[in-house]
């Protein structure tokens, strides 16, 4: 008889793994960033799952840092991002074409760079050019790396003075304070469905990280928005819907403003009649920083049910290997 081996390549393990992971990449980032000036701006620059740790790290620092921050998926950095601007290339592979595209432009038009990566050939490029590069233990999946992707970034910002210290160990916390058992439950009821995960603030992005792991760990489509704009597009497909397919997962913080509370609440309502199922959450921890790291472990625990329940193996990600061989990457 042949028997079902749910995580055969330890997708658990790894997610288990997060809080040390950010505690670890944080002190890696740090040696990094100490090399560092305080830049006039920051542009993000990462693919995927890569791309993740930078897009949370804007999302929970944006809006007290000094200078501005940007984020480019693809094969180019803006023109204005010359001397004075800091260019973080982040690859966990090292060898991701649209991001080494943005290095090379980025040092082209003079601004200083720092890489994230594994190895491959950000990190042999940063040694070339000599600029500094958070290196990471490598041999997983580029999403199960977050923890160290984050953390590395979060010590580097932290190090030259475009963030407060301690960032990824609050993230940490918060990781450690995760429902685990509630996530399990939640996975398995949303197998099924379409989700739509909605968020607000910095929430929005955690949605955004949700989303793809019910991609890449459930194999699954699944959809993310943020509040208030889904109140002004995204809520009128609700009229649509039959209540069968698609599911709300709204990530919510006992912080959230009053006008964003009453805006979440009234969707809600409006929405349910017409979804499948409608999960509120709110993550654990002492501060919105915390909660919301506690939240993305929640979705990492959430999809990775959601993949046990569906039959499928969380950590493959098939299609993704088939394009990067089509492209010869
Ligand atoms: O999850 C994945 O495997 C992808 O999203 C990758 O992260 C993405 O293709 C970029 O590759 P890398 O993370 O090696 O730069």
């Amino acid at each position: 008889m042949v028997t079902f081996q749910a995580d055969p390549s330890g997708m658990s393990d790894a997610i288990a793994g997060m809080a040390e992971q950010l505690r670890a990449g944080e002190r890696t980032g740090a040696e990094a960033g100490m090399q560092l000036g305080l830049p006039a701006a920051v542009v993000m620059a990462g693919m995927g799952g890569s791309a993740m740790g930078g897009e949370l790290l804007r999302a929970l620092v944006a809006a007290d840092c000094p200078v501005p921050i940007t984020r480019v998926r693809g094969f180019g950095v803006p023109a204005w991002a010359g001397p004075g601007t800091l260019v973080v290339c982040t690859s966990y592979s090292g060898n991701t074409a649209e991001t080494l595209a943005c290095a090379h432009q980025a040092h082209a038009q003079g601004a200083a760079l720092l890489g994230v990566a594994s190895g491959g050939a950000l990190a042999q490029l940063a040694e070339e050019l000599g600029f500094p590069c958070a290196i990471v233990p490598g041999g997983m999946q580029p999403r199960a790396a977050l923890g160290y992707l984050f953390g590395a970034m979060a010590g580097a910002f932290a190090a030259c003075g475009l963030s407060a210290d301690g960032i990824a160990e609050e993230c940490a916390q918060g990781v450690e304070a995760c429902d685990r058992d509630a996530a399990a439950e939640l996975g398995r009821r949303l197998a099924g469905t379409v989700p739509l995960v909605y968020g607000s603030g910095p929430l929005g992005a955690v949605a955004y990280r949700w989303k793809t792991q019910f991609n890449e760990n459930a194999k699954m489509h699944a959809f993310s928005h943020a509040f208030p704009e889904l109140g002004h597009n995204e809520i009128v497909g609700w009229e649509g819907a039959d209540g069968r397919g698609f599911a709300i997962v709204a990530l919510r913080d006992p912080d959230e403003p009053v006008e964003i509370r009453r805006r979440i609440d009234v969707t809600l309502d409006l929405a349910r009649p017409h979804a499948s199922v409608v999960a509120a959450l709110e993550g654990h921890g002492p501060s919105r920083t915390a909660r919301a790291f506690s939240l993305v472990a929640t979705g990492d625990w959430v999809t990775y049910h959601a993949a046990l329940a569906r039959g499928v193996d969380p950590t493959p990600v098939d299609a993704i290997t088939a394009l990067k061989q089509a492209l010869d990457e």
